[in-house]
């Protein structure tokens, strides 16, 4: 793959995550998490609240500090679970605080086949003057052929010449 790669992903319970790593080795780029400073309830009633909350009112939590800044990449690839039809606000502030003008960003989904509401365009609105590619959609953690699937996005992508 042509340029410096970072994988960046906010995962609540790891499907996200795993994701990420798959699209780590096979692009051999550099891999951070997202965290907010104050992490989520584990009562899934008190999640969902506070989730609806915080994406009606585009409320961008507090991350804490990442070594992974996007200057020094080319491609980067942006992960997080579909939360209530859209991007988990962690990414969003994460987005937010980087500037990705002139960047290629692919950005990559976990869902449980519930709506989506514009990820994509959620993405985009937060990266303006960026490439976005085209988008991949994970069911959960994608079990079965999760690396093929990647493989494929990765080729069609970015093709050899
Ligand atoms: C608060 C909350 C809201 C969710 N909303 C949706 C949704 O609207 N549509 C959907 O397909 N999945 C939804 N999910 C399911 C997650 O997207 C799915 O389980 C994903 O694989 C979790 O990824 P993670 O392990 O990286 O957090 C939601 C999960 C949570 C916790």
């Amino acid at each position: 793959m042509q340029g410096n790669v970072l994988i960046v992903c906010y995962s609540y319970s790891g499907k996200t995550r795993r994701i990420a790593e798959v699209i780590q080795r096979q692009t051999g780029g550099r891999l951070g998490r997202i965290y907010p400073r104050q992490p989520y309830p584990s009562n899934f009633e008190r999640l969902l609240t506070q989730v609806k909350k915080e994406i009606r009112t585009r409320t961008r939590p507090l991350l804490l500090p990442v070594d992974d800044k996007a200057d020094a990449y080319d491609v980067i690839f942006v992960g997080t679970p579909n939360w209530c039809g859209t991007i988990a606000p962690p990414l969003a502030s994460w987005l937010s605080e980087n500037d990705l003008a002139g960047k290629t960003v692919l950005p990559f989904f976990s869902h449980c086949g519930g709506e989506d509401r514009g990820m994509e365009q959620a993405v985009r609105e937060l990266c303006p003057g960026a490439k976005i590619g085209s988008s991949l959609y994970v069911l959960e953690n994608g079990s079965g052929d999760l690396q093929g699937r990647i493989s494929t996005w990765l080729k069609q992508n970015f093709p050899k010449d």
